[in-house]
């Protein structure tokens, strides 16, 4: 286990959601693995005027689930501080200024310091500003810059975002958060797919008929709904987690696992998505809104009901896409998406489909083929299964399906670490590769541009157009169809109560 270098996080938006249900309990956890040291302190700052124990009294509550050995917790509390903040105000960033040297003597941080953004977007450009122009920056240490996403709205804000960000940091010091990308199973296509001498010869168009990346959620918008009106699904999960996960996917073996060549190998899969002209984006790319429906049983509203959300709305809750990528290894095989709110499941499934033999010759009388399929679950199971055919009992004519699972949570869910704290481990080590590049935000944001410029051009007559705890609109079905394909069902809809050596 490496230790993280000693160093302060200075929290932005500490009195915040992400900061009490995500950031408290990953940096307990790491200082509980003994991955912190005891020199480490966590500044929070935000508009409200709380105290230091107030704050502590906060941090506590976030992780008062976790076992407390001998007053661990009391001790962990202890080095984190509040500061009321105001983001546009000069005074402020002197008095941060002043409270970061003192715990820099304090707690032998040698001038290291995280600075991360957790909050709404609208101050970031101010927030780096001045913490250059005040020389927040200017230590002995290493700085580094967290900042959450969404990173811009379009490709045009999203730029205008970075440049104000580059006044104030390299693009070395900035690490953009892709929640999924520090999520175990997402980490681990790389390693499937590199370190098995069976996958790679296959992983291209010669053998492999499609991808598809399913990504469903049980929950609705809830209290998001103003955020969400102006994001919808297109911006808020197919522009990052969804093309992060096809990069990854589609990627060339990098010559290093270092964050520069792994970062490298990824932005040429953007630079290869075909892009769409205005006119194949209904051909492409399909969105779906939710009506009311039941969800476990209970009744649920449809997204125009919601709180804060236009009884008008356009936005869309689901996305379906096809993607192709144009380059040597993928030419010609669909990359197929799908991801939405008030879902029948909560699941992200990755399935690789390979091509059918070119003669099968235990097909039996139904002349009905099982493709082999690789799945990739990411959440809530977090494994792999391999769908084979082998004999069938008492018939040496015919074959039937099997499947290989490992699943990588079975025995301890406790000892999968969250994506936050996996992502801010490695931004304390100054690894990159987990966080987005510029260059890849810059061009996902020119590929789904195309697609919601045309949504916002084409309103969506059909809104409301599946129902809450369904698999999303049969459009989505028909994208696949057209090419005379399906949706795999996820492993949860598709062997429930099965174990898991039980045949298909
Ligand atoms: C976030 C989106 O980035 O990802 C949310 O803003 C979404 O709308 C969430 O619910 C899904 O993340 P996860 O880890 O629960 O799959």
């Amino acid at each position: 286990m490496i230790k993280t270098p000693k160093a302060i996080i200075v929290i932005f938006g500490a009195t915040g959601d992400l900061a009490k249900r995500k950031l408290f309990p990953s940096i307990y956890r790491l200082y509980q693995s003994g991955k912190i040291s005891e020199d480490f302190a966590v500044v929070g700052v935000a508009r409200r005027p709380w105290s230091n124990e107030i704050f502590r009294e906060n941090v506590k509550r976030s992780i008062h689930h976790f076992p407390d050995d001998n007053g661990g917790q009391d001790i962990f509390a202890s080095h984190f501080y509040y500061h009321p903040f105001d983001v546009t105000n000069i005074s402020s960033y002197h008095e941060l200024k002043s409270l970061l040297s003192t715990l820099d003597d304090r707690y032998n941080t040698a001038g290291n310091r995280i600075f991360y953004l957790a909050m709404a977007p609208d101050f970031f450009g101010t927030i780096a500003t001045n913490l250059k122009s005040e020389r927040l920056t200017t230590t002995e240490g290493w700085i580094r810059l967290i900042i959450e996403k969404p990173f811009g709205h379009d490709y045009d804000s999203a730029q205008e975002l970075n440049n104000q960000l580059r006044m104030a940091f390299t693009e070395e010091q900035i690490y953009r958060i892709d929640h999924y990308l520090g999520k175990e199973m997402v980490q681990n296509i790389k390693v499937i797919r590199f370190a098995n001498a069976i996958f790679e010869p296959l992983w291209n168009s010669q053998y492999i008929a499609n991808v598809q990346i399913t990504s469903s959620e049980i929950l609705g918008v809830e209290d998001r709904g103003r955020y969400y009106e102006s994001s919808g699904t297109l911006r808020d999960m197919v522009q990052n987690h969804m093309l992060q996960m096809v990069a990854l996917l589609a990627m060339d073996p990098p010559i290093k696992l270092t964050a520069e060549e792994i970062r490298s190998e990824k932005i040429k899969i953007f630079r290869a998505l075909k892009p769409l002209s205005n006119n194949e984006v209904e051909q492409y790319f399909v969105r779906g809104q939710y009506g009311p429906g039941i969800i476990n049983e209970n009744k649920v509203v449809g997204y125009k009901e919601e709180n804060d959300v236009d009884p008008a709305s356009n936005t869309e809750t689901f996305v379906a896409g096809k993607l192709m990528i144009e380059n040597f290894r993928w030419t010609g095989v669909p990359f197929y998406i799908r991801t939405g709110k008030r879902m029948q499941e909560k699941s992200t499934e990755i399935v690789i489909q390979f091509k059918d033999l070119p003669m099968n010759l235990y097909l039996g009388q139904e002349r009905k083929t099982h493709p082999n399929l690789l799945v990739i679950h990411i959440q809530p199971d977090e494994g792999i299964t391999l769908h084979l055919n082998a004999q069938k009992t008492n018939s040496s004519v015919t074959s039937t399906p099997i499947r290989l699972s490992y699943c990588n949570n079975c025995a301890d869910k406790m000892n999968t670490p969250e994506a936050y704290e996996i992502l801010l481990y490695d931004c304390m080590r100054g690894d990159s590769t987990n966080f987005a590049h510029w260059e890849e935000v810059a061009l996902s944001w020119k590929f789904v541009d195309v697609i919601s410029n045309v949504w916002s051009n084409n309103k969506a007559t059909e809104f409301p157009n599946y129902e809450s705890g369904s698999m999303g609109p049969k459009e989505s079905d028909v994208l696949l169809e057209k090419d005379d394909f399906h949706w795999w069902p996820t492993i949860t809809t598709r062997f429930k109560g099965e174990s898991d050596n039980e045949n298909i």
